[in-house]
C-alpha cells in the first residue's frame, strides 16, 4: 500500500443546475495502478477533468501529495497541475498536425518548460537527453514512419500515452487510453503502466470500458454511477458485487 496522492473533499460539478458529480470523500493512489469504471455518462471523464482543472468544481476541496508535501490544487490551473507532476492522458496533439511523430514527442517537453514552446526547439542539451528516451518509445511501439504524421486515430492514441509518460509524472490519469488500439499495442500500454508504475513509483488512474483490461491491470477499482462513486476494493470484489452487475455489467456480461 502506498501513501494517497490524491484527496477528494465534497467535490460537485453541475451543468445547469444538473449534478453530473458528487464526491463526498475519496482517496485515490494508494495502489500503483487503479482503475475507474462505470457506465456511459457516469462522471467519469467529468471527474478527471476536474481534477486536471480542464473544467472548474461548482464547489469542493482537492490536495494532492507530492513528496510528503500537501498542496490544494483546487483552484490551480491545468498547466500549474502537470508542472506539479499530475498528468493527463487523452488530449489529442490535433493542433500540431503538421509536426512529425517525433517532433510532436519532443514538444510535448516544451510545455512545462517554456513560455514559447517553440523555444525547445532551440534546446540543445534537452534534444540531446531526451533524444534516446524518445527512440526508445519510438522502438517499442514500432510506428511505421517517425518522421511522419500520426495518421491513424491509434498513432495519435499513442503519441498522447507517450506525451504522457516524457514528463515522468508521479500521477497519471488516463481516459480509455487503449480504446480502439490493436490488441498488440494494448497489451505493450499496459506493460508499460506496469514498469512505470513497480519501477518508478508513478501512480496511475485509467478509466476504461474494457473490464478485461481493468481487472487484469488494476490493483484498486472504483466503480462511479450517477455523478456519485459508488463502491472500491479489489477487481474481484467489484466485479462480482451486486450493484456493479445490475447498474453496468449486466445480465449475461462475460466482464
Ligand atoms: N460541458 C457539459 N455540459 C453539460 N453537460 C455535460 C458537459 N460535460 C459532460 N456533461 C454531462 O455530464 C455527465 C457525465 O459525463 P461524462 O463525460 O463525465 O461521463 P463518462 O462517465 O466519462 O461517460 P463515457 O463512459 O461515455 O465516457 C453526462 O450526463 C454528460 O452529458
Ligand atoms: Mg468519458
Amino acid at each position: 500500500m502506498r501513501t494517497k496522492a490524491l484527496h477528494l473533499q465534497n467535490v460537485v460539478k453541475k451543468y445547469g443546475g444538473r449534478t453530473v458529480v458528487n464526491v463526498p470523500d475519496i482517496t485515490f493512489g494508494t495502489h500503483g495502478i487503479e482503475g475507474l469504471i462505470g457506465p456511459n455518462g457516469a462522471g467519469k471523464t467529468t471527474l478527471i477533468n476536474l481534477i486536471s482543472h480542464k473544467v472548474g468544481m461548482t464547489q469542493g476541496q482537492i490536495l494532492y501529495y507530492k513528496d510528503e508535501k500537501e498542496i490544494d490544487i483546487s483552484n490551480k490551473s491545468f498547466d500549474e497541475i502537470s508542472r506539479l507532476g499530475l498528468v493527463r492522458s487523452n488530449q489529442i496533439i490535433q493542433d500540431f498536425e503538421s509536426l512529425s511523430i517525433r517532433e510532436s514527442m519532443l514538444l510535448s517537453l516544451a510545455t512545462p518548460k517554456y513560455e514559447k514552446f517553440y523555444n525547445i526547439f532551440c534546446d540543445k542539451e534537452l534534444r540531446k537527453s531526451t533524444e534516446q528516451e524518445i527512440e526508445r518509445y519510438l522502438d517499442y511501439f514500432h510506428f511505421d514512419n517517425p518522421d511522419g504524421h500520426a495518421l491513424s486515430a491509434g498513432e495519435k492514441k499513442l503519441l498522447d500515452i507517450i506525451r504522457c509518460m516524457l514528463l515522468k509524472p508521479n500521477f497519471l490519469l488516463m481516459d480509455e487510453p487503449t480504446a480502439g488500439l490493436p490488441q498488440d499495442q494494448t497489451d505493450k500500454v499496459v506493460e508499460l503502466m506496469r514498469r512505470k508504475t513497480t519501477e518508478e513509483g508513478m501512480s496511475i488512474l485509467i478509466v476504461e470500458h474494457d473490464l478485461d483490461l481493468i481487472w487484469k491491470v488494476s490493483e484498486n477499482v472504483f466503480f462511479m454511477a450517477e455523478g456519485e462513486i459508488l463502491i472500491q476494493g479489489v477487481p474481484d470484489e467489484v466485479r462480482k458485487n451486486q450493484t456493479v452487475i445490475n447498474k453496468y455489467m449486466g445480465e449475461g456480461s462475460n466482464a
